[in-house]
């Protein structure tokens, strides 16, 4: 491996994605580095969950190239659960399966193992998201918001992926869970050494838990770094979000 594939997890060049007609990311072009959380924001209907989906191969690309722990992407779907976990935005889990089968689900899919071992792997799982043994036979629909997204991450992080995609995370949940839940991200990324990508619209967990943040505007990256420099921007639309009306107000009452 050269030096540039073990810095970066994720490698995208001139990305080019689009619908019909519509172009939605257009000669886009990302770096995440390896052990990073990297912050997405963008527009609403920009292209945040576009990218994503298209880095991990849900969405074809019409041009440009995109690597993955030094792997092209190209349609090879063996391994990709092994490589990456993905929580979605709409991100249910199965409502038939209870609490401990969802979890199970992608070791299921992926490998032979004894339901003894995965018993353990599923109790595990849930206890390095913060859940207790007892959750473990809940169906979806006996737990809370916050107990969902942690059922839903534990069963991301089933296979140990090296890369974790979070898609607004964080949305729905009260501030409280939400700062918990940010508080877990940063706690997993340091003892697992995880790569996270995450789409969020909340300021506060791109100031508390990410390292960098990328601004997608026009179909492109047209801001990237650590906070405090996205905040200089000089891009209008970068300008607008953290320095228009809402986010000032939100930015005062912080202070
Ligand atoms: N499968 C699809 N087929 C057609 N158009 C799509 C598809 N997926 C997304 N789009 C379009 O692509 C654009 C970007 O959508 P996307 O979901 O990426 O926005 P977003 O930045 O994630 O917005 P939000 O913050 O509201 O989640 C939208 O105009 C959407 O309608
Ligand atoms: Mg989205």
């Amino acid at each position: 491996m050269d030096e540039s594939q073990e810095e970066f997890a994720i490698r995208v060049r001139d990305l080019v994605v689009g619908f019909g007609r519509q172009t939605v990311l257009d000669h886009l072009s990302l770096d995440v580095r390896r052990g990073e959380i990297l912050g997405l924001v963008g527009a609403s209907g920009g292209g945040k969950s576009v990218l994503m989906r298209t880095i991990i191969g849900l969405i074809p690309r019409q041009g440009g190239s995109i690597d993955v722990m030094g792997q092209p992407i190209g349609g090879r779907k063996e391994g990709a659960a092994m490589t990456w976990g993905i929580l979605f935005q709409q991100g249910a889990l199965f409502s038939s399966l209870t609490v401990r089968q969802n979890v199970q689900f992608p070791l299921r899919e992926n490998l032979v193992l004894s339901q003894e071992l995965m018993d353990e792997i599923a109790i595990a799982k849930l206890e390095m998201v913060g859940l207790r043994a007892q959750d473990a036979d809940k169906y979806p629909s006996e737990l809370s918001g916050g107990m969902t997204k942690r059922v839903a991450l534990a069963r991301a992080l089933a296979l140990d992926p090296p890369i974790l995609f979070l898609d607004e995370p964080t949305s729905g949940l009260d501030p409280i869970a939400a700062g918990d839940f940010d508080a877990l991200i940063g706690t997993l990324q340091k003892t697992l050494g995880l790569t996270v990508f995450m789409v969020t619209h909340d300021l506060a967990s791109l100031t508390t838990v990410c390292d960098r943040v990328a601004a997608l505007a026009d179909g492109k990256i047209v801001a990237i770094g650590p906070m405090r420099e996205l905040l200089q921007s000089e891009h209008p639309w970068v300008r607008a979000y953290f320095h228009g009306k809402r986010s000032q107000m939100l930015q005062h009452e912080m202070r």
